[in-house]
């Protein structure tokens, strides 16, 4: 038992997708684990452990920003022993070429946060996504024949930033899209020894303002899972 976590040691699984929204946990262990424990409702953070295909598999909500999931994800790592981590989530296009709903692999993600200039006095750390997770995505999403774009990612501090083009010299430099989890899970994975990677769904664009309904959203989200979870016990 931890501050924000009930679960006792032994009750969540070295592997473990983890979406921002509890309720999404919830629709994960409904929809596709078999067998299933909740084992976490402190701050209504559900955390549920189950099988997929045979393998213990757990999926823990983690909340919105770099300081929520690494809480959530510290203690996944420093005290239940988690070791293979997806986070599935929602992200905004940066770049023209990409369309609402396309599902990004976030190779590497730079970040606005402050977290880590502070975690390293200042110096930069490349918080980047672990290399046998992601070929493993890759590897999935193909035999699942659903598209799949790799690139880098921007994890920001801010939802409702100021300045309307903020995102202009990321796309320049390749960034693909903003989410806002992805560099402080990459780094305390690294930290642990564990091996992390992040999947998103463009629910909106930033530079042509296009956006889609929860409806429209659920299938790509749907098809985002179903590559995490075959990722997992790959
Ligand atoms: N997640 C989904 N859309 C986002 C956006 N526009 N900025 C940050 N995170 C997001």
């Amino acid at each position: 038992m931890t501050a924000h976590n009930e679960a006792k040691v032994g009750e969540i699984a070295p592997n473990i997708l983890l979406p921002g929204d509890p309720l999404r946990a919830k629709f994960i262990a409904d929809n596709y684990l078999e067998n299933v424990k909740q084992y976490n409702s402190v701050r209504n953070m559900f955390g549920f452990t189950g099988t997929y295909k045979g393998v213990p598999v757990s999926v823990q909500g983690t909340g919105m920003g770099i300081p929520s999931i690494s809480i959530y994800v510290h203690e996944l790592l420093a005290n239940y022993g988690c070791k293979n981590l997806i986070r599935i989530g929602s992200a905004g296009a940066i770049h023209e070429e990409i369309k609402v709903r396309e599902i990004i692999l976030g190779t590497a993600a730079s970040t606005t946060s402050g977290v880590n200039k502070d975690r390293f006095n200042g110096l930069d750390f490349a918080p980047a996504a672990d290399f046998d997770l992601a070929l493993a995505a890759a590897q999935s999403a193909e035999e699942l024949g659903f598209a799949l774009r790799k690139g880098t990612i921007l994890s920001s501090d801010i939802f409702y930033d100021d300045n309307p083009k903020f995102y202009e010299k990321w796309a320049k430099y390749g960034v693909l899209a903003v989410e806002m989890e992805a560099a402080g899970l990459y780094t305390l994975a690294a930290k642990h020894r564990a091996r992390a990677l992040t999947l998103v769904t463009v629910s909106d664009h930033i530079v042509t303002g296009e956006s889609t309904s929860a409806e429209e959203r659920q299938n790509t989200f749907t098809q985002m899972m179903e590559i995490a979870l075959e990722s997992l016990v790959k």
